[in-house]
């Protein structure tokens, strides 16, 4: 695979006044920047369709379009940053989690889950799976390796993403320049990602933009640790659970599926990812 998925005429028409405002203010070195600038796919549809831009927040588009699971997630994965195990050519995937309004969503929860090298996926342990949150401006950063291929399918990784309180949204993301792109019928140019070549692999930016209302002023989705009263149930905000800590909340019992620190908009009926109700 190539790493570069923009042409030169992508990037003079494709960069917004606002991107490259923000371009400016973040100040990144120079490939970085160029990886954060919005991807577009320079590809085509199985079906021939003309490609719409990957969604950007600052473009006002829709939200980032949802996928299919598929049949290897996993719940319970390893709070993380770095999936790396085992050979492969690294990757470093860097965005942020965006609102309607373009602010960021400190504390959204990131679930990653990908095939290894050889294209398998693990079903008995944890390798390359992994979550993690936002942090207060929205970042994340995941270092894994850049998946391998297996039948029926071209490169993706899979993701859920849920803001505190919000639904999840499950989809995929995808590596620009892949030939099996044009016959994967699930592939979705929307979702991919920029991939440069650095960083001793491939360094990947993508920002996810979930349906999450945001009015001017600090963002409502913002979540505080300040504990709150539970509706006649155990669960309180600031507790630390881990896997298998049950609570009650509105007359139900939860079972926690991830180990986290609860916060206000957590309440276990709106994460079904953390908490699953028995
Ligand atoms: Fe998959």
């Amino acid at each position: 695979m190539t790493g570069d998925n923009e042409s030169p005429q992508d990037e003079r028409s494709g960069v917004s006044r606002k991107t490259l405002l923000k371009a400016a203010m973040v100040a990144l070195p120079a490939p970085l920047v160029l990886a954060a600038a919005p991807a577009f796919s320079g590809e085509t549809t199985p079906s021939g369709q003309s490609l719409d831009p990957t969604p950007f927040c600052d473009d006002g588009d829709d939200p980032t379009p949802p996928q299919m699971e598929g049949p290897y997630f996993k719940p319970n994965s390893p709070q993380r940053t770095s999936m790396l195990d085992g050979a492969g050519t690294r990757l470093t995937l860097t965005g942020s989690v965006y609102g309607l309004g373009c602010q960021g969503i400190a504390g959204a929860l990131l679930d990653f889950w990908q095939a290894d090298n050889a294209g398998n996926y693990d079903n008995y342990t944890y390798r390359f799976r992994g979550h993690q949150f936002s942090d207060a401006n929205g970042r994340f950063t995941l270092t894994t390796i850049v998946p391998g291929l297996y039948p029926g399918r071209t490169r993706h990784i899979h993701v859920k993403v849920q803001a505190p309180g919000r639904p999840i949204l499950t989809t995929q993301l995808y590596f620009p320049n892949e030939p099996r792109n044009a016959t994967d019928s699930l592939f979705d140019p929307r979702l991919l990602m920029n991939v440069t070549t650095g960083g001793g692999g491939r360094v990947a930016a993508f920002d996810f933009v979930l349906n999450v209302p945001q009015g001017p002023g600090p963002s409502p989705t913002t979540p505080t640790t300040s504990p709150t009263g539970s509706p006649g149930g155990t669960w309180r905000a600031g507790t630390a659970y881990n896997v298998g800590d049950r609570v009650t909340y509105g007359g139900s019992t939860y079972v926690c599926q991830i180990a986290h620190t609860a916060i206000t908009g957590w309440e276990p009926p709106t994460t079904p990812a953390l908490w699953r109700r028995v």
